[in-house]
């Protein structure tokens, strides 16, 4: 199995928090067309909260997933911090979600370039709207076999 499953209740206060964030950010999504709202919080290395929602657009395919508009932010206005976890989760209009949502493969290439920019790992705490929390010690375990700049 990849990562770690955990009860909420296992999660440290640090966890606990990022996650709650990435709670909040569903807030500020913006899904009109998929109604499918994905919030995400990056802990950087000082301490600070970076968030960041899914932000669609008419023109389905310059749909915004909320992984890359958090690190965007991070990149935006804190590019000499480290981003030392992530935390994801979801919310459908349908079902209720009750498994870890994971990135995205366009999402996961870009945590990885991030990894690779930064020279450390990023873990990543995912849980839908309830149940078990997934636990990823670095984005290299859900990207195997993955194109980077060693081939250019
Ligand atoms: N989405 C994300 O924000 N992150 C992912 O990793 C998967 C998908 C968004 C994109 C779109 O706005 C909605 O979820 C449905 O695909």
């Amino acid at each position: 199995m990849i990562g770690k499953r955990i009860k909420l209740a296992e999660l440290d206060s640090e966890d606990f928090d990022l996650l709650n964030a990435a709670k909040m950010a569903l807030n500020d999504s913006y899904a009109p067309y998929s109604k499918f709202n994905v919030g995400a919080a990056c802990l950087l290395d000082t301490g600070e909260i970076i968030k960041g929602s899914n932000f669609e657009n008419s023109s389905y395919p310059l749909c915004l997933c909320a992984e890359r508009v958090a690190l965007g932010a991070v990149h935006a206005a804190h590019s000499t911090k480290l981003v030392v976890k992530m935390a994801i989760t979801a919310k459908g209009s349908g079902k209720l979600i009750d498994e870890p949502i994971t990135p995205c493969g366009a999402c996961r290439q870009v945590l990885l370039e991030y990894e690779q920019k930064q020279s450390e790992d990023i873990q990543l705490i995912l849980q839908g709207q309830s149940g078990d929390v997934l636990i990823l010690n670095t984005v290299k375990e859900i990207l195997p076999l993955s194109f980077d700049a060693e081939f250019l």
